[in-house]
């Protein structure tokens, strides 16, 4: 019954395309729980790149089965063309499955998700603007459209209206947008249904017998530690749960079956969108980072704000989410510093403080307390054990394990599915 998680340590984009992917081959099935297409995976197989925002990367793994589960959002236009973009490159995806209680970003979602940003001015959060907050919102509001209501027109028509009938007075009233009419948005999902109904099933009885049956689980979590709802960097999140416990409630499965969780950590620190990042940097070596390391973000385009390794975020990960072993992503991307500096600890108003706040106040006043480790200039991207790293690069892993409290089971040196080292197998 192996059902492991996969998750982002840290903000989100730690390279959990790459590392699910590694697994893909021999896993039975790969599931997101959470999330939309607000996530953004980058795979490289071969000399081909494949971006995927919705899809779970298990999607590029012929023997696997990708999953989208109950508490994932779906964006039914963007499902589809991602789909049609990777049948067009070849790739199989005919054993896709979807919850059929997943919940669908609609239209005005999408709409609501951007015209609230403006409104927010200066406060506002940086969403991807995807919809992705209202349409978690109008779920737990109990105003949500779910897959399964595109088979029902009459239900369908009586949903949107209920939706719609808030949302209009706050977007004529308060936005100065003309009202959205149920008739069209109606008509647009039910354009959707017929190319979705081969992919919907009842993923929650497939996924629990899988495990029955002894079958390789895994699921994929979006964004990272720090963005979750709960436990995150609130109000500057998304609106639902990376963290491990999303995985049981995502996908129906429960808190016994999992084996082994998983956390995704880059050898540094990156994120998107407004709110407090200890470790930011605004110098060269922020914008060194962001070059040799690629910091565009997937889904937005937009340039990811860099910062060193932070140790305290590390262990608060380990901890909110029960985290049996890193994978420690991006390595090389550190070669060529003299010196690395780590963070790990804060000094908040003169006090030094080991672990993350709970307190938002503390947390945006929180300066980073560095210790410097010495970098190395050799190429490491060819290096398949841990031996073959130069001295100083085990050092900066061997030290960062002990900080964070997890051990690191798997290195990434380079971005190709092959550039990785394994130190414990996680099957
Ligand atoms: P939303 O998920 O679009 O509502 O955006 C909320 C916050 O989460 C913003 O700061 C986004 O930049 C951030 N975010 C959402 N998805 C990702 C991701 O996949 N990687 C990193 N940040 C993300």
């Amino acid at each position: 019954m192996p059902a492991l998680v996969l998750l982002g340590a840290q903000w989100g984009d730690e390279g959990k395309g790459k590392a699910t992917d590694l697994l893909g081959g021999s896993v039975d099935y790969v599931v997101r729980y959470q999330g939309g297409n607000n996530a953004g995976h980058t795979v490289v197989v071969g000399d081909q790149k494949y971006a995927l925002h919705l899809l779970p990367s298990g999607i590029l793994s012929p023997g696997c089965t990708p999953v989208i589960g109950n508490g994932v959002v779906v964006d039914p236009s963007v499902l589809l063309s991602e789909l049609s973009g990777l049948n067009e490159r070849g790739v199989d995806t005919s054993k896709l499955l979807i919850s059929g209680n997943a919940h669908i970003i609609t239209p005005y979602n999408v709409t609501v998700d951007k015209v609230t940003e403006r409104f927010l001015g200066k406060r506002k959060i940086g969403t991807t603007g995807r919809g992705i907050g209202p349409t978690y919102a109008d779920k737990i509001n109990r105003v949500g459209i779910r897959v399964q209501d595109l088979y029902d027109e009459s239900i369908l028509h009586q949903k949107v209206e209920a939706a719609l009938d808030v949302k209009n007075q706050v977007l004529t009233k308060l936005y100065n947008r003309r009202a959205i009419t149920a008739d069209q948005v109606v008509e647009e999902l039910l354009g959707y249904a017929e190319q979705i109904k081969p992919y919907v099933a009842d993923t929650v009885l497939i996924l629990n017998q899988a495990l029955e049956d002894d079958k390789v689980v895994l699921f994929e979590g979006g964004q990272g530690t720090l963005l979750d709802i709960d436990h995150g960097t609130y109000p500057f999140v998304t609106s639902s749960n990376p963290t491990a416990g999303g995985a049981c409630t995502g996908a129906g499965v429960g808190p016994t079956k999992i084996s082994r969780v998983i956390g995704i950590l880059k050898a540094y620190t990156t994120r998107v969108g407004a709110g407090p990042f200890p470790t930011e940097l605004f110098d060269e070596d922020g914008e060194a980072l962001r070059r040799i390391g690629g910091e565009r973000g997937v889904t937005t385009g937009r340039d990811r704000r860099c910062g060193w390794f932070d140790a305290v975020i590390a262990r608060y990960a380990t901890r909110v989410n029960g985290l049996t072993d890193f994978f420690l992503t991006k390595l090389d991307v550190l070669t060529g510093w003299e010196q690395i500096p780590v963070c790990v600890a804060y000094e908040i108003d003169g006090k030094r403080v080991e672990e993350l706040p709970y307190s938002q106040t503390d947390f945006h006043h929180a300066k980073p307390v560095y210790e410097t480790l010495p970098g190395w200039s050799e190429d490491i991207s060819k290096a398949k054990s841990f031996s073959d790293l130069p001295k100083n690069a085990q050092n900066y892993v061997k030290a960062l394990e002990e900080m964070s409290g997890a051990p690191i089971s798997a290195i990434g040196v380079g971005p190709g599915r092959d550039e990785t080292i394994e130190i414990n197998s996680f099957l």
